[in-house]
């Protein structure tokens, strides 16, 4: 949980202030192995006063800090999801440590369902909006100084990074979508109902995770760019279950060029 030991501790084993925060979703992960191997400097969350480690296949439980094109990023690996039943201090605390640490900016990644049939599975979709299904919002309470009360969330994510991303894809030959993410609590996955009643809400991808993240990082102060891994078609669209293996398959399959893009989008990223 946030608290000003583990704030602390982190400060304490961090090497250096990473510019940017990348936080690894589902089947993404392999990207901080790589990075891991490579002189990165791992600090697993449970070296963290309050924090547990993570609970769900394909989600590790670290940070690691290290170099990545030449600029200093601390990536995270596994992330507290609100469905495994922590509370929502715990899911956002990782936001409010890299905001108190100096973190400027973050990335979020996660995998998604895709509503918008013109999308397909593996593709990659920058986030230009969320819509909050979460039934709570994670600044509930007293407010966290300094941050403001009722923070403005018109621009949750950076129109800048996402014009920066694009250009990035396209220099790569990639496809990157760019939609609308619901975030819900899971952990059932949706129906065909409701994944029909969000595409008439505007939603173009559906996911466990994130919102509650960028809402936080905004209130901290940090810019955000949100991708999303489209790693199944929503209930009801194709005529089959939906299963976590999927998922996580279609994350690796994805995993390069995802990590081609995330090394793009750090290189030159106008911070
Ligand atoms: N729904 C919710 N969360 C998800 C999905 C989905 O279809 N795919 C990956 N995460």
């Amino acid at each position: 949980m946030y608290s000003s030991e583990a704030l602390q501790a982190l400060k304490t084993k961090a090497p250096f202030v990473p510019e940017l925060a990348i936080v690894l979703g589902s089947g993404l992960g392999a990207f901080a192995e790589s990075a891991a191997a490579q002189a990165g400097r791992s600090l697993p969350f449970t070296e963290l006063p309050g924090f547990p480690a993570p609970t769900v296949a394909g989600h590790g439980g670290k940070l690691v800090f290290c170099e990545v094109e030449g600029r200093k990023v601390v990536l995270q690996a596994g992330r507290f999801h609100f469905y495994e039943g922590h509370p929502m201090p715990l899911v956002v605390a990782p936001m409010r440590l890299y905001g108190r640490l100096g973190v400027k900016a973050v990335l979020l990644t996660n995998a998604a369902g895709a509503l918008n049939p013109a999308f397909s599975v593996g593709e990659l979709m920058a986030l230009s909006d969320h819509i909050n299904f979460f039934g709570t919002n994670p600044l509930i309470g007293p407010n966290v100084e300094p941050g403001p009360r009722f923070p403005d969330m018109s621009a949750i994510y950076d129109p800048a990074f996402r014009t920066h991303l694009q250009a990035c894809a396209q220099r790569l030959g990639q496809t990157l979508r760019e939609g609308v993410y619901l975030g819900l609590t899971g952990p059932s996955y949706e129906t065909p109902a409701e994944i029909r009643a969000f595409r008439t809400l505007g939603a173009d991808a559906v996911g466990m995770s994130t919102v509650p993240e960028a809402i936080v990082a905004r209130h901290e102060g940090m810019r955000v760019a949100g991708i999303s891994c489209l790693c199944n078609m929503a209930a009801g669209i194709l005529p089959q279950p939906l299963t976590h293996k999927e998922v996580l398959e279609a994350g690796a399959a994805a995993a390069s060029r995802f990590e081609a893009l995330v090394r793009a989008f750090v290189k030159d990223l106008p911070l």
